[in-house]
């Protein structure tokens, strides 16, 4: 026997794919060019990120897996949550550090992944019920977290919203506030929590280091957005007159990853006939991943609507979990 399953689709790959060809349209011919990191996940693109979890010099992953081991179970017990909330757990692989323990503490009913693939939220609801018999339901929500949070259903008791992997950090500042305002509306009790894994400012050639792997796999998966525009848009963009560059920027406090043409290069878009043109040096800004500190974290939290924070980090302060509640 296993728990209820259902799932809303707000969106399908058919729309995405549509989306996506106007966004990138759109960024190539903006003022800097820009790309969605979006892209970067794009067919082999997941792979290379997978890799890039296991780069000796890419802390995030590593030290955000043993904050949750860690101090996981001790904020599920704090919280019984009656339902967990997961913002892009993808296959939920990683699920179980939470959904375990408060299934221990008997007080969760439902579990609701919120992710961009639908094959992803079932392939992982039926791995989850088969690893937890006692998890009651799972409510998937398809959709994109810039557009679709208010597709999740209204909650039935204590919510714990998780937002893992320091996903946070894409966003830029403006974006950051609507989501974390949106984030806050779907937790209407005093009790509900919201846990977000946030990245914090440090020495920049560690950051720096993390960005430019000696193995190269970041600059594959940087390259790889522009394979997603070929494929995509139809473009012949030549991949090989770009190279991979990544740098902090202490101004905005995130690093900027790039790709930065080494010769003059254009390529026509197919639905329009237009021409971009990149010349050599300049750069297409493929994404941002903003450090924090835990002011500036806090004053974020405090903006949207958040009271109480408490800080779950280890000893160097690399990494935070952080909890926030209304
Ligand atoms: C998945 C967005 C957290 O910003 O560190 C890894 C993506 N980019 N290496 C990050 C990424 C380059 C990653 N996030």
């Amino acid at each position: 026997m296993t728990g209820r399953f259902s799932v809303t689709v707000c969106t399908s790959a058919d729309e995405e794919r549509m989306l996506a060809v106007q966004e990138i349209v759109r960024g190539l011919t903006a003022e800097p060019k820009t790309l969605s990191p979006k892209f970067l996940y794009h067919e082999e693109g997941s792979g290379l990120f997978d890799e890039i979890t296991h780069l000796e010099e890419y802390y995030p992953t590593r030290i955000e897996r043993s904050l949750l081991d860690g101090f996981g179970a001790g904020i599920v017990h704090d919280v019984q949550p009656h339902e967990i909330v997961e913002l892009g757990p993808g296959n939920s692989a990683k699920s179980g550090t939470l959904l375990g323990p408060a299934l221990q503490t008997g007080t969760l009913k439902r579990y609701i992944p919120f992710d961009i693939s639908e094959s992803a939220v079932r392939e992982g609801a039926r791995a989850l019920f088969d690893m937890y018999p006692d998890l009651g339901e799972i409510a998937a929500v398809v959709g994109d977290f810039e557009r679709h949070l208010p597709a999740i259903p209204d909650p039935q008791g204590t919510r714990l919203i998780a937002f893992l992997g320091s996903t946070i950090g894409n966003l830029h500042p403006a974006e950051r506030s609507r989501f974390l305002e949106e984030v806050r509306a779907l937790m209407p009790r005093t009790e509900d929590a919201l846990l977000v894994g946030a990245d914090l400012v440090k020495d920049t050639r560690i950051i720096e280091a993390a960005y430019n792997d000696a193995r190269g796999i970041t600059a594959l998966f940087n390259l790889n957005s522009l394979k997603a525009v070929n494929d995509l848009l139809g473009t012949e963009i030549d991949i090989s007159l770009f190279r991979h560059y990544a740098f902090f920027n202490a101004e905005h406090s995130r690093i900027e990853m790039h790709l930065q043409a080494e010769a003059d290069v254009a390529f026509t878009l197919p639905a329009t006939g237009d021409v971009v043109r990149v010349q050599a040096g300049e750069t297409i800004w493929t994404e941002s991943s903003y450090k924090f500190t835990r002011d500036s974290f806090a004053g974020a939290l405090h903006d949207a609507g958040f009271g109480n924070v408490r800080w779950f980090t280890d000893p160097d302060e690399m990494f935070a979990l952080v909890l926030a509640r209304p």
